[in-house]
């Protein structure tokens, strides 16, 4: 269990001040604790409460409606295997038994080695790869049952180490340009007062 690190901490902070709410940095800042344990931590969703304002509870209720978030530890692979419409028509279902057979799994659990966990996921936006697999947020496909067996093979052998992150990590590269944050205004300021100095925010960009 872990809360956030001083460093990443430090980055939250930029987050937030980048919202003119505190509270509208929720969901970033899930993502920035998940990226440092792989899922969101007890005591890593209290720090985001504090910093966001908010009750443990509504950070807990946030995580745990979105398919992104974890808030139980999963394994170093994270692999989703979309089921709807498009893959489900090219084999999803097929390719989903496939895995939960050569892993000792169901969908839902964490190989005893921490190495997989499989996933049934909704459509992923990769219709055109059905069928469609991510793996830690990275697409791969069309993915057969041959094609889900090199995969995870590669996977083992840390072959893909360059292309998929660590679980958890949504980007890889952070975004120094954009909006800057302003300093927070005092409860008890004008509305109209001036604006403070801006500063550089470092928050989570595209990868
Ligand atoms: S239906 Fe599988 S990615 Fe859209």
């Amino acid at each position: 269990m872990a809360r956030l690190s001083a460093e990443n901490r430090q980055k939250a902070e930029a987050i937030v001040a980048v919202y003119p709410e505190r509270r509208s940095a929720l969901i970033p800042l899930c993502h920035l604790a998940q990226a440092q344990d792989g899922y969101l931590t007890e005591e890593a969703m209290e720090d985001v409460a504090e910093l966001c304002g908010v009750s443990a509870a509504e950070v807990r209720g946030t995580a745990s409606f979105y398919d992104m978030l974890h808030t139980e530890p999963v394994g170093k692979y994270v692999i989703a295997v979309c089921t709807n419409i498009a893959c489900m028509l090219a084999g999803a279902y097929e390719v989903l038994g496939h895995a939960e057979e050569r892993l000792g799994i169901h969908s839902g659990q964490t190989t005893p080695d921490g190495l997989f966990t499989i996933e049934e996921a909704e459509c992923l936006a990769g219709c055109d790869k059905a069928v469609c697999v991510q793996v830690n947020h990275r697409f791969f496909g069309p993915v057969d049952e041959e094609g889900f067996d090199r995969l995870v093979e590669d996977l083992a052998e840390g072959r893909l180490e360059g292309t998929v992150p660590s679980h958890g990590v949504l980007c890889r590269v952070e975004r120094t340009v954009g909006l800057p944050a302003r300093e927070p205004q005092a409860a008890t300021g004008s509305a109209a007062a001036a604006p403070a100095p801006a500063r550089q925010a470092r928050r989570g960009g595209t990868s």
